[in-house]
């Protein structure tokens, strides 16, 4: 039977503007990925943050503060982790939440880091309790507590472990709890790309692509992106191919325009389930205030996916409210639908 999870990811395969990795992401995205600071695109703030800190470790002969990075999927966690280990030389390993499963998994992996490394966790949220446990005094003291033997013969032997940077991410910080998070010295928070930061990534990956764009084709591209790194990158691919079979090989406007029209990502970059959220609200709830479980119920989503995947972007970008009763479309998402609203949704905005 297929798992809440399972749903969630095939729908996300079959979605063009997903910020999530899909399938046949994974060796494209490397080859775009920045390795080191200068190359990364925007975020300001957080760069200036992590040269700083970076620096700073580096003069100590240190090893970096634990870090952690928050903030919807696609805006370049995984992409940030991997530039800390390059700028501070070191080595680099990654596990994430879901793939460990037992306090053994844990265990091998901290009795095996190396001095300095850095070990990137993703979706740290998703750790099990029983593993949080482990990771305490790991981060607080690089000690490892491990059980020897079974039963009443067995002892707990504390182990010294080398001082590391453990670097985690996830979309939910609201989902960590407090011992955890008291333990990241560094703690960044991503936005959404503004189009101009996008438009910026999307030549750049023209460029390693070897696909000849226009400034025009660029900023068609990044205004369709939902404010994402990882979006508009498909987004490229996927117009790229269009402009190869359809076009001249180049991309300018019209065919970034006619690409993304056949793909039906709309100016907003909205795609059908952003579209049916929206009007649910609007047309079944009134407006709202509806209730996430409420509103997941009618679009036949997990709750779990609206909030994290579709939400975020909506909000960001004014057309969705979250209020303590519930969701509320805003007076942007009538205009963009073209629907006039009734006097007591007029009242809500
Ligand atoms: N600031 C950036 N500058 C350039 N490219 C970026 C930036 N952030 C992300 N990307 C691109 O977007 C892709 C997705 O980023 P990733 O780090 O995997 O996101 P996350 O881990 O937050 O889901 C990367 O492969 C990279 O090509
Ligand atoms: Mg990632």
């Amino acid at each position: 039977m297929a798992t809440p999870k399972d749903k969630k990811e095939n729908l996300e395969n079959d979605r063009l503007v997903s910020a999530v990795v899909v399938d046949d992401d994974a060796s494209f995205e490397l080859k775009l990925r920045p390795r080191r600071l200068q190359e990364f695109i925007g975020q300001s703030k957080v760069k200036e943050n992590l040269a700083v800190a970076i620096e700073a470790a580096k003069s100590r002969g240190e090893s970096l503060d634990h870090v952690l990075l928050y903030g919807p999927p696609g805006l370049g966690k995984t992409t940030l982790a991997s530039i800390i280990a390059n700028e501070m030389g070191v080595d680099y390993q990654q596990t994430s939440g879901p793939v460990l499963q037992i306090k053994g998994d844990l265990t091998a992996i901290l009795t095996n880091i190396r001095s300095k490394q850095v070990m990137f966790f993703d979706e740290v949220h998703r750790l099990q309790p029983a593993l949080e446990e482990i990771l305490y005094s790991a981060l607080e003291d690089y000690k490892l507590d491990i059980i020897i033997g079974q039963g009443p013969s067995a002892r707990t032997h504390t182990m010294d472990i080398p001082e590391f940077t453990f670097i985690a991410a996830t979309t939910r910080a609201g989902l960590l709890s407090a011992p955890l998070r008291s333990r990241f010295g560094i703690v960044l928070r991503l936005e959404f790309y503004t189009t101009e930061d996008l438009k910026v990534i999307v030549v750049r990956s023209a460029e390693i692509l070897g696909i000849e764009i226009d400034d025009a084709g660029a900023t068609e591209i990044a205004s369709r992106a939902r404010g994402t790194p990882r979006i508009a990158n498909r987004l490229l691919r996927r117009v790229r191919d269009y402009a190869q079979v359809r076009g001249e090989g180049k991309i300018d406007q019209p065919t970034a325009q006619a690409a993304l029209a056949m793909l039906e990502v709309d100016k907003h970059g909205f795609d059908e389930v952003d579209r049916k959220l929206l009007l649910a609200i609007i047309e079944k709830y009134q407006g709202g205030p509806v209730g996430l479980n409420t509103l997941a119920a009618a679009l036949a989503e997990e709750p779990d996916a609206i909030e994290d995947i579709y939400e975020p972007f909506l909000i960001q970008i004014g057309f969705l409210n979250r209020t303590p009763r519930g969701r509320v479309a805003t007076r942007l998402a009538y205009d963009h639908f073209g629907i006039v609203p009734n006097r007591k949704q007029s009242s809500l905005f």
